[in-house]
């Protein structure tokens, strides 16, 4: 496993992109960015990141905001509840501290096992494999053992790995434009030059258009509300079952009427 160790890391040392993230060991920086992550690429997520950390430099910032104005700071980001989940989850660490284990950091709302593993490694040194889909399909295209067992032992060297596992899924490794040719893992990788590709539209179930889904109107709803403009102009037999689930996940409030960010 050695070999592997230094080649991957030797080669993020190399070629790692230099995102802000990378550059602090705040568990609340990591948590906002690991989140804006998870649904929108790094390029876009970058300024939000750094706009946000200015207006909310930590979680008793964010935990003191008023919730429509952390929901009108998603606005763009992609789903709204992640919004909501991160500032109870910072209203918790205001008042009990930050868990500075995996385990501990789990139970934060909103947080699943990759976001803690990710802070738990990344903040607080702990020896943990931060595993997302792009991490999973890496090794398995490896075909060396599971992301725990090739994880380095020395923390340090366990959270750089986990930073290159990532870059390697993002932009050597992906899922269907591999490039076998540039990658520091052909020494080794099980894969090499013939990975399985998932198919076409894979991650599209039922190859469904954005704009016809349901999660698109929630997204105008929000911003809508967000700039002041009241409901967008978009069909009842489309509008109203989006409010009705936005009311119930407590990211709109109806009176009477009208509707309004919480
Ligand atoms: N995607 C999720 N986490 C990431 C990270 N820390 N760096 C780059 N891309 C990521």
């Amino acid at each position: 496993m050695e070999a592997a160790h230094e080649a991957i890391l030797d080669w993020y040392g190399r070629e790692a992109r230099d995102l802000p993230w990378r550059r602090t060991r705040d568990p609340y920086a990591i948590l906002v960015s690991e989140v804006m992550l998870q649904q929108t690429q790094v390029v876009r997520v970058v300024p939000r990141y750094e706009g946000w950390l200015r207006r909310w430099p930590d979680a008793q910032a964010l935990a003191d905001a008023p919730v429509a104005d952390v929901l009108r700071a998603w606005v763009g980001l992609g789903y709204n509840r992640r919004a909501l989940r991160l500032h109870e989850a910072c209203v918790v660490v205001a008042r009990e501290g930050w868990p500075t284990s995996a385990a501990g950091l789990r139970r934060l709302p909103g947080v699943g096992p990759y976001t803690a593993a990710a802070v738990a490694s990344f903040a607080f040194g702990e020896v943990v494999a931060a595993v997302d889909v792009n991490v999973a399909r890496v090794t398995e295209r490896w075909g060396l053992g599971t992301p725990a067992e090739l994880l380095p032992r020395d923390p340090v060297r366990a959270a750089t790995w986990n930073q290159a596992m990532m870059e390697l899924g993002a932009t050597v490794c992906r899922a269907r434009r591999t490039e076998c040719p540039r990658c520091p893992a052909g020494g080794f990788c099980n894969a090499r030059g013939a990975p399985e590709v998932p198919p076409r539209g894979a991650n599209r179930p039922g190859a469904e258009r954005f704009e016809d889904s349901n999660r698109w109107v929630r997204g105008r709803v929000i911003a809508a509300l967000s700039a002041g403009e009241g409901l967008p102009d978009i069909g009842a037999d489309r509008l109203s079952p989006a409010l009705a689930g936005l009311e119930r996940d407590g990211l709109v409030v109806r009176e009477g009427d009208t509707f309004r960010l919480p």
